[in-house]
């Protein structure tokens, strides 16, 4: 016998089910998940945000049933505080939502010219309360579900201050809006915690507390605007870079006392370019950038950015298949980022990027942390359903946890009746009751769903076994 093979095998079976886990949202099992976050509830209660445009979309082209929440962006807002809507379809999309059981929020803001002017709205009072007056007035007519306050961002603290003011007008103006609690949500900045990049270390407390979600950007992180290239949103950070990255941002937050229940974290459908100093070499995806402008996609035509529909274009994107490269292009999986990139030789573009097997890790990371949430930028991004499918598998991953929890509760509280009962009566019980309870515990084991699906191959055994026995 030889002893070697054998931990070989051993150290490839934890090796092959640690990676195979980490992205497989239908085998998640009760035990993968701390008893604290079942104990908060919060798996019962997920939610999953999509963003889209607020006009140019069509209906019938969004997945409603990978969503329990639509975000349409932007409204316009000027700098009095007044707001205006310029899709004519909106009250099409409202209707379908509702009738897919989705609620609709309007965001204001948003990166370049909508947070200039929304800057300007909120530096006074008179504006605050326009703005606040003139959204819950649009809220009412569209019959919409709430509002997200999407600040790209404040940069001194009075400006920090002003969107507080902000938020708080508008809580009270949804307050008395109707009887039904409407919604009220930010998006957060992805590093570190921090409102803004120019901002200071900031309570987010009271924040947390006045709205119903914090949308984090855990995106950005890197693109053609960084010294080298490397992930749109890294899985965990850098050589060189902390606090960039998914899971740095998600726990910058928490520590600056963000709700874990009120954290929705962003899941990029899109990835980023760079053109690098190619030496032909390719041992790391981390490569100086050229400088030069970062490619857009063939069918979005983003600067910088490639969408999943982008690099899935059966003509000129740069995957055949979700993991299969196409058009010149070579793909690469980096178990440290848990991220995909791609690398196109004869123009040195490289092309760092989410796919369903990257964001399916990252789900399986925001349920074991108990966050809210998901929220995804954007909608119309996917390709053949192939990303909206991993929100569907994180949805129905948090169901069937509750479920499992419930029916493990039953089962615990059921064999305590039986077995105090056991004690006080015959042995005739003793058996019935007994075998019952087997059943129940038989339905819910928890291991007999995942065992199967992270053994090896039976052929790897049968091959070492014939190792070990020098066959
Ligand atoms: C989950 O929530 C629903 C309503 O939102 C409730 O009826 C159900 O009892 C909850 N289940 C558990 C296990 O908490
Ligand atoms: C990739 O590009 C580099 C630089 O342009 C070049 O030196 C190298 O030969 C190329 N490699 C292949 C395999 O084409
Ligand atoms: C979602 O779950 C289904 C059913 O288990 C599976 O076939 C599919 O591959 C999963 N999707 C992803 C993206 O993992």
């Amino acid at each position: 016998m030889n002893f070697s093979a054998l931990f070989i095998v051993i150290w490839f079976q934890i090796a092959y089910a640690a990676v195979n886990n980490a992205a497989r949202l239908d085998i998640l099992a009760l035990d993968d998940i701390p008893s604290q976050v079942i104990d908060s509830g919060v798996l019962n209660n997920t939610v999953v945000f999509g963003y889209t445009y607020e006009s140019g979309i069509k209906v019938d082209e969004i997945a409603w049933d990978s969503l329990t929440h639509l975000v349409l962006a932007f409204f316009q807002v000027e700098p009095s505080g007044n707001v205006r809507v310029s899709s004519s379809s909106i009250d099409s999309l409202v209707a379908a939502a509702h009738k897919n059981s989705v609620k609709v929020l309007g965001s204001i803001g948003g990166a370049g010219d909508g947070s200039v002017t929304l800057t300007k709205a909120l530096s006074t009072s008179k504006g605050q309360a326009n703005l606040a007056k003139s959204l819950a007035a649009i809220i009412a007519k569209f019959n919409l579900d709430g509002i997200d306050y999407d600040l790209e961002f404040p940069e001194t603290s009075d400006e920090l201050a002003n969107l507080y003011g902000g938020l708080r007008a508008m809580r009270s103006s949804l307050g008395s809006a109707s009887g039904e609690h409407k919604l009220l949500t930010m998006t957060l900045y992805s590093s570190k915690g921090l409102f803004g990049p120019k901002l200071k270390q900031t309570d987010a407390k009271p924040f947390s507390d006045i709205v119903d979600y914090g949308l984090l950007m855990s995106y950005d992180y890197f693109g053609g605007f960084s010294e080298i290239s490397a992930p749109n949103s890294p899985f965990y950070d850098i050589p060189g870079y902390q606090g960039l990255s998914f899971t740095s941002s998600i726990s910058a937050w928490l520590k600056n006392n963000w709700d874990p229940k009120k954290l929705v974290a962003g899941f990029p459908f899109y990835g980023r370019t760079a053109i690098v100093h190619n030496d032909g070499e390719l041992t790391t995806q981390f490569m100086p950038n050229s400088g030069e402008a970062a490619p857009s996609g063939p069918v979005n035509k983003i600067p910088g950015a490639w969408a999943w529909n982008d690099i899935r274009d059966p003509k000129k994107g740069a995957l055949k298949l979700a993991a299969v490269a196409n058009n010149g292009w070579q793909r690469f999986w980096d178990s440290k980022t848990m991220t995909p990139w791609l690398f196109h030789n004869a123009s040195s573009t490289y092309l760092g990027y989410d796919d369903p097997e990257s964001l399916s890790i990252k789900a399986n990371y925001i349920i074991t942390k108990g966050l809210g949430g998901a929220m995804v930028w954007m909608v119309q991004y996917d390709y053949n359903r192939e990303l909206e499918s991993v929100m569907k598998n994180y949805t129905a991953a948090c169901s069937r946890i509750t479920w499992l929890a419930a029916a493990a509760a039953e089962a615990s509280s059921l064999a305590e009746e039986s077995s105090s009962e056991a004690e006080s009566s015959s042995s005739i019980d003793e058996e019935e009751g007994g075998s019952s309870d087997d059943d129940m515990l038989d339905d819910i084991d928890p291991s007999s769903t995942s065992l199967s699906t992270i053994l090896l191959p039976s052929w790897l055994y049968i091959l070492v076994i014939c190792i070990a026995f020098n066959f």
